[in-house]
């Protein structure tokens, strides 16, 4: 794997991705992580990720020098590269000018990390300490107004170094520099992509699960999807999927688990339709926290009795059911402080938090990708677009977009404006630059309206649009008019008891992306 070493920085994921993005696999270690571990792993190139910290603070975090000497390639990035130009002799000091933002880049010496590079780059920074002076061995390449050292290289070592943030997209050119450190500079091939992530996982599969039975919950979005055709893809038959509908899913998606996803992958898919089940419980309940805790309740509950009748089935065949697939992806691992070692189980209801006692280990194809690494897959799998490009969607589904009491007509009406809302916004090329547009009912609100000759009482649909990276922020997506009026003439047309249409324009945070 190529190493990205974290120095505690919000960057050192995206590198993790950039790196991937050039096909080349890798793998986040915290900088705490001895040199001995680090070698152990048979990296093929490390990259020292930026951090908060400056290295003249006392317990500024550092590495072992000794992670130059070893014929790797190393590439430090931001506080990265001060760490390797201290520890290599380098004068590093305070910048006579603090760079945060947007820079200018002059490129001095085209060649090698920055092989095609154009004579002056937009580059991102964000430092108050420069390399004033480069260590013996290395010729610099590009300076800032505030950086007299912004990039270097020892090919002869091979060791690189950047002031700015290559891994950014304020970095035009950045995935360009990580290209060139990965292909031109490491020698390294592009040879991680999805038909090979395949192979291994199938092979990998196959190993863990020998002659037993495995059980996959299916939610309807893309990471379980994606991890049961996987494990398809291994065993075969062994696999059996369990789909909860919970009576909570917009409009089409229990028709797209249960038709176009055993169409394209021939898997044996037992599916509940618990709707009514879910309905009575929600029942006269109004209080989101109330509402999330028991949806997350019953779907264990019914799951695991659909698990149960799987194991009995299987054991009447002799046969053992010891797997339980789960979609956790790599963020989720590097989140938890994972990374090798223990399972992380996420706290969402929708499969985790399953009791122990059902003795199912866990089988996790996932973990060692991204999201985007897992919409390759499941392309390459033969997944309908519908499931592989499903925007995300709460595990508590509808139920917690209507605000107020959850009623089978309150859903069908909500069902029927989230269904237009995402026609149109398909219609209009939208779909790949939002991050998601949750449509919620306020039922409890009524608001006056005329329409024909009548004055009407009918409750306001929200529009929430959002743009984001991850969904710990947000901001409110500046949608074109045209677009949001064809949304809201469809919908007060169409939709029986609603005459008004708004927009949420509200950033997270304060506001969060759901409603509840
Ligand atoms: P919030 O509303 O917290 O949402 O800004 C952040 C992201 O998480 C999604 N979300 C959930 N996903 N189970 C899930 O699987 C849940 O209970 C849940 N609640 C919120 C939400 O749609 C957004 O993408």
């Amino acid at each position: 794997p190529v190493l990205v070493v974290d120095f505690g920085a919000q960057y050192a994921q995206l590198i993790a991705r950039r790196v991937r993005e050039a096909h080349v696999y890798s793998e986040l270690v915290p900088h705490s992580m001895s040199v001995d571990d680090m070698l152990a792993k048979d990296p093929q190139a490390i990259i020292l990720s930026g951090g908060p910290a400056s290295v003249y603070v006392d317990g500024a975090p550092t590495i072992d020098a000794r992670i130059f000497e070893a014929g790797v390639p190393v590439l430090g990035i931001c506080y990265g590269f001060q760490v390797m130009a201290h520890e290599l002799g380098g004068r590093v000091d305070k910048a006579a000018l603090g760079e945060y933002g947007k820079t200018e880049a002059i490129i001095d010496d085209a060649h090698g990390l920055l092989e095609g590079s154009p004579a002056t780059q937009s580059v991102w920074m964000s430092h108050g300490v420069a390399v004033i002076e480069a260590p013996e061995g290395f010729q610099a390449l590009a300076h800032t107004e505030g950086a007299p050292v912004a990039a270097m290289q020892d090919p002869v070592r091979k060791l690189y170094g950047v002031q700015w943030h290559p891994e950014v997209t304020n970095t035009p050119l950045g995935q360009e520099l990580i290209d060139n450190f990965l292909h031109r500079c490491a020698g390294l091939p592009a040879s991680w992509t999805a038909s090979d992530i395949i192979d291994q996982q199938v092979e990998a599969i196959r190993k863990t699960v020998g002659p037993h039975q495995v059980i996959c919950g299916l939610s309807g979005g893309v990471d379980s999807a994606v991890a049961a055709a996987l494990v398809h893809r291994a065993v075969g038959d062994q696999l059996t999927c369990v789909f909860v509908d919970h009576g909570l899913l917009r409009k089409g998606e229990v028709e797209q688990v249960k038709h176009d996803f055993v169409q394209a992958t021939g898997i044996k898919l037992i599916a509940i339709d618990a709707s009514q089940d879910f309905l009575t419980a929600l029942k006269g309940v109004t209080e989101p926290e109330r509402k999330r805790k028991i949806i997350g309740e019953k779907f264990i509950r019914t799951f695991e009795k659909a698990a149960r009748q799987v194991v009995a089935q299987a054991g009447e065949k002799g046969e053992e059911v010891r797997f339980l697939v789960q979609g956790t992806l790599y963020p989720d691992v590097v989140e938890s402080g994972g990374g090798d070692g223990a399972a992380n189980i996420k706290s969402h209801h929708n499969v985790g938090g399953l009791p122990a006692d059902l003795g199912f280990t866990l089988v996790e194809p996932l973990r060692t990708l991204f999201k985007d690494e897992v919409r390759a897959i499941g392309t390459e799998l033969g997944l309908p677009d519908e499931i592989v490009w499903r925007q995300p969607f709460p595990g508590p589904g509808l139920g917690i977009r209507i605000i107020g009491e959850i009623t089978q007509a309150r859903l069908d009406l909500l069902r029927e404006a989230d269904a237009i809302a995402r026609e149109e916004l398909t219609k209009a090329g939208l779909d790949r630059d939002i991050w998601q547009c949750p449509v919620v009912l306020l039922a409890d609100v009524h608001s006056v309206g005329v329409q024909g000759d009548e004055r009407t009482y009918g409750s306001p649909i929200v529009l929430r649009p959002v743009s984001s990276e991850d969904a710990m922020t947000a901001d409110w997506s500046r949608l074109p008019y045209d677009v949001l009026s064809a949304i809201s003439t469809r919908i007060t047309n169409e939709c029986r008891g609603v005459n008004r249409v708004v927009l949420d324009v509200t950033s997270k945070p304060p506001a969060t992306i759901e409603w509840e």
